[in-house]
C-alpha cells in the first residue's frame, strides 16, 4: 500500500514510518501541501495523506478520483478543509478524531496563563538581565468566569481545568452535556459574562466568524479571547479593530484565518504580506502560536497510528469507523 503524504514535516516521519512499516502502508513523504497544482503528484498512488491546510476541495477531489485514489486519510479531527459532501460517494475520508484532547486544553491553559501573567514579557526581560517588575501586573484566574464555546473532547478536558483553578465556569454547545461542572447559556450571556472566552467547537457554516461585527458588541471590556479550534471562528479583522478601542484586553491564538500560507513555515526572512498578522503580533497582548497545540510526543504517536489502523480497518474490511462521510450521514450516497 503506498500512500502520498502531503504537508510532510520533519517531526511527523519517524512515528508514520514506525507505525507504516508494521503494518505494510508505505509513506512517500511530500513537503508540499495537496492543491489542484500540486495533485498530480498523487499519481500511482493508492491514497492520500493530508494535514489542515490542505486543500481537498472539489477539482481536487476529482483529480485524485482521476488518478485512481481510493481514500484521503486526514492526520487532524477537524475536516474544514475537505468539501465531504462533494467527496461522498467518490472517495473515502477518513479522520483521526482524537488524539490527544489533552494536548489541545493544555496549551490553550497555558496561552492564558502565559497572557495573564505576562509570561512571555518577563522570559525575554529577564534573559537581558532585566529583573524590573513594571508593566507585569497580572490578575488571578481564581474567581473570574471563563466561558467555553464548544463542549466536546477538547472543551471538556479545558474546563476540567478551569474548574481545578477555581473558575466559574459558562458554556456554550449545540449538544449540552449536563454531566460537566458548568453552567449551559447562551452565547450572547456567555459573550457578557466571560471575563475570558476559549473557543473549541469545530469550523461550520454555522460557527464562521461566531465572534465578528455582529457580536463584537456583546464582549465584556477587556475579555481575553483564546482561540485554539479553527482562524475563522473570529474574524482576525474585527478581532483587531476590538483589540485597538481596547474591548478585548488580551488575545490568545494558536490558529488564524488566513494560516494556510504562513503557518508550520519559517517567514523570518521574508516581508510580512498579511497587514491583519503583523498588527497583531505587533501588540503586547497578543500571543500567537502556529497550530502547535497539537503538538506533543504522545498526539503524535496516536495520530500516526490512528491513520494506519484507518487505512489499514478499511483496505483489509471495508470497515472504519473514523471514516466521515459514514459518520455524517448527511448525505445520500448510500455509504
Ligand atoms: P468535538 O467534536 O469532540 O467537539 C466539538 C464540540 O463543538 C461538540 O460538542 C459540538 O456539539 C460542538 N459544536 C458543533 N457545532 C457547534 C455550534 N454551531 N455551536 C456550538 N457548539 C458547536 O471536537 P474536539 O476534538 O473537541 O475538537 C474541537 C476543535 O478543535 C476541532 O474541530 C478542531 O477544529 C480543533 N482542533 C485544533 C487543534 C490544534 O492543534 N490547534 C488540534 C485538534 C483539534
Amino acid at each position: 500500500m503506498k500512500i502520498a503524504f502531503f504537508d510532510a514535516k520533519q517531526y511527523d516521519k519517524p512515528c508514520f514510518e514506525e507505525y507504516g512499516e508494521k503494518a505494510g502502508v508505505k509513506f512517500k513523504f511530500f513537503e508540499t501541501k495537496l492543491n489542484e497544482d500540486t495533485v498530480k503528484l498523487a499519481n500511482g498512488y493508492d491514497g492520500v495523506c493530508v494535514f489542515v491546510n490542505d486543500d481537498v476541495t472539489a477539482p481536487v477531489i476529482d483529480k485524485l478520483c482521476e488518478f485512481g485514489i481510493k481514500f484521503v486519510a486526514l492526520r487532524c479531527a477537524g475536516y474544514n478543509n475537505v468539501d465531504l459532501k462533494y467527496a461522498c460517494g467518490k472517495l473515502k475520508v477518513f479522520h483521526v478524531p482524537a488524539y490527544s484532547p489533552y494536548a489541545v486544553a493544555e496549551h490553550a491553559m497555558a496561552l492564558l496563563l502565559t497572557s495573564v501573567r505576562r509570561i512571555h514579557k518577563a522570559y525575554n526581560r529577564t534573559k537581558d538581565f532585566n529583573f524590573a517588575l513594571s508593566g507585569l501586573t497580572g490578575f488571578d484566574l481564581y474567581g473570574k468566569t471563563v466561558g467555553v464555546v464548544g463542549t466536546g473532547k477538547i472543551g471538556k478536558i479545558f474546563i476540567n481545568i478551569c474548574n481545578g483553578f477555581g473558575m466559574k465556569v459558562l458554556a456554550y454547545d449545540k449538544f449540552p452535556d449536563n454531566s460537566l461542572n458548568c453552567e449551559y447559556v447562551s452565547l450572547e450571556r456567555l459573550y457578557g459574562e466571560s471575563d475570558i472566552i476559549s473557543f473549541h467547537c469545530p469550523l461550520t457554516s454555522e460557527t464562521y466568524h461566531i465572534l465578528g461585527n455582529d457580536t463584537v458588541h456583546l464582549l465584556k471590556k477587556g475579555v481575553v479571547i483564546i482561540n485554539t479550534s479553527r482562524g475563522a471562528l473570529i474574524d482576525a479583522d474585527v478581532l483587531l479593530e476590538a483589540i485597538k478601542s481596547r474591548i478585548v484586553g488580551a488575545a490568545c491564538l494558536d490558529v488564524y484565518e488566513e494560516e494556510e500560507d504562513i503557518f508550520f513555515e519559517d517567514n523570518s526572512g521574508h516581508i510580512m504580506a498579511d497587514d491583519t498578522l503583523a498588527r497583531l503580533l505587533s501588540m503586547p497582548n497578543v500571543i500567537v502560536t502556529s497550530h502547535q497545540a497539537f503538538l506533543t510526543r504522545e498526539a503524535l504517536n496516536n495520530i500516526a497510528q490512528t491513520t494506519v489502523d484507518n487505512i489499514v480497518n478499511w483496505v483489509d474490511r471495508s470497515d472504519c469507523t473514523n471514516e466521515l462521510c459514514y459518520k455524517e450521514r448527511k448525505c445520500n450516497c448510500g455509504n
